[in-house]
């Protein structure tokens, strides 16, 4: 771990453990899990389970390391969050100390990443069918308007009309991807990249990006048509894709300074990078391992193929705008469950042990995106067998399958890692449990950033309506 260490912020230095599972989460001196300078166990027995603890070194490590790697190779680079990932308050406190900017998705989560103070010229608001108040949110805060929709450029017009402002705005495309044709998606999607990006609901065609920027060009001088915005989705892993994709940004960019005579002056590549760990469970089990490129390639491979693409085509050089979410957030999260039930049937060789953690808490459960597992309180233990870790839900609820682990017994403790990507922000409430409460350790200090869910939250959304409390409880019929 010594390179990465190196690249660790300066804020901190970076802990020592026998075993790092990252810059810094990994096995303490006395063979527990530790998120920075707090033992997991404790962290567990302080503030209960299922819990879902964030290291905040490593997410602002992350956020630099991809940063720096970007700009390595292309110094006019924006990082702009993608909130969802993890939407947390205090998240994109840390983000707006970073420098970085974000993508939002509807209007409550720009209203979190506002009211958190992130400035608003280096927020989107992407998404394929905006509502007229989060587009009146946007363009009365400066933030750009992703267009996804033909009427939404007549919505967007009419709101900065009605206040009396500027606009600022970009296209959503839906790129042709001809080099992407035969490269087919490693994971849950199926199909040739190229064919997945044409059946999403996500973008406009080429002759739509055009008549947009044309109409915008002819009748509506208020708005600043700046950038094109793509987003591939989590699609693959290879650098040489994502570099394929930013050189038909650069294409279309050229396509549009011919027909319609506006160049774009950002290319905004939205999200989709992924990291790898070598234990091979991280997300996409067995596909996102070491093999995975790395940020710096990323950052090496599209910042060259936009420069050489644009000296093809004669072009000046753009912005570009790079929207990560999981790379930032995802290895700096992990999600700890307490050990209940441990059943076997010996004769068919199988054994349960069921966890207070579920796939309401880390949703990616469900579908192939398997997180490595470490027994928190036995975490350098030699492991004596194979059991499924299993969450409450009245589903399989499978959070692991087939691991090998230490004897584990009621009262122990299991973490997921790489958990803080789309696990709080997507959770759910099925069989109406509460959902966990997020600490974030920073050096040896722990804080609740998210507060753990009582029934009275799950339950006071229910209403009986009169008839039926009438039936229930009334007098008569
Ligand atoms: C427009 C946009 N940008 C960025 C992201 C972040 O993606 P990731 O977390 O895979 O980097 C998403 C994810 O859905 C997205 O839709």
């Amino acid at each position: 771990m010594d390179d990465l260490a190196s690249a660790a912020p300066r804020a901190l230095p970076v802990p020592r453990f026998k075993r790092h599972f990252s810059e810094f989460i990994g096995i303490g001196d006395n063979g527990h899990l530790w998120v920075e300078g707090r033992d997991c166990e404790e962290l567990a027995d302080t503030f209960g389970t299922p819990l879902h603890v964030i290291s905040e070194n490593q997410f602002r490590h992350a956020y630099r390391r991809f940063r720096d790697a970007f700009q390595a190779e292309y110094p006019n680079v924006e990082i702009l969050f993608a909130n969802k990932s993890n939407n947390g308050l205090a998240m994109r406190h840390i983000m707006n100390q970073e420098g970085a900017g974000g993508d939002c998705f509807g209007y409550n989560e720009m209203y979190v990443a506002l009211l958190a103070g992130s400035d608003p010229a280096k927020m989107a608001l992407n998404g394929s069918n905006k509502e007229a108040a989060e587009i009146e949110l946007a363009i009365a805060n400066g933030v750009c308007v992703n267009l996804d929709a033909m009427d939404e450029l007549d919505m967007v017009d009419e709101t900065a009309r009605r206040l009396g402002v500027d606009a600022e705005v970009g296209i959503r495309v839906k790129l042709e991807l001809p080099g992407l044709i035969d490269r087919h998606s490693t994971g849950v999607h199926h199909g040739s990249m190229a064919e997945i990006v044409w059946g999403e609901k996500w973008g406009m065609s080429y002759a739509q990006t055009a008549e947009l920027a044309k109409r915008i060009r002819d009748d509506m001088p208020h708005l600043h048509l700046t950038e094109l915005n793509f987003h591939l989705s989590r699609l693959d892993n290879q650098a040489c894709d994502f570099a394929e994709m930013a050189r038909d940004m650069v294409r279309w960019s050229a396509r549009l300074r011919d027909d319609v005579g506006w160049t774009p002056s950002c290319l905004d590549l939205g999200g989709g990078w992924t990291f790898g760990r070598k234990e091979k469970t991280g997300p996409r089990g067995g596909i996102d391992d070491e093999r995975v490129s790395t940020f710096e390639e990323y950052g090496a491979a599209v910042g060259q193929a936009v420069k050489d693409e644009c000296k093809g085509h004669d072009l000046p050089l753009p912005k570009l705008r790079i929207e990560p979410g999981r790379s930032i957030s995802g290895m700096a999260g992990i999600s700890i469950g307490r050990v209940g039930a441990v059943k076997e049937w010996p004769e068919k060789d199988s054994k349960w042990v069921n966890v207070n953690l579920s796939g309401n808490h880390v949703p990616w459960i469900t579908i192939p995106h398997h997180y490595h597992m470490v027994p928190v309180n036995k975490a350098d233990a030699p492991a004596v067998e194979t059991v499924d870790i299993v969450g409450p839900l009245c589903t399989h609820d499978i959070m692991a399958r087939a691991r090998q682990v230490p004897s584990l017994v009621r009262g122990d403790l299991i973490a997921l890692l790489d958990t803080g990507a789309y696990a709080e922000s997507q959770s759910a409430n099925f069989n109406a449990q509460c959902r966990p409460a997020t600490v974030l350790v920073s050096g040896d200090k722990a804080d609740i950033i998210t507060e753990r869910e009582r029934l009275e939250d799950v339950m006071g959304r229910f209403r009986v309506p009169p008839h039926l409390l009438a039936q229930s409880f009334g007098k008569g019929e």
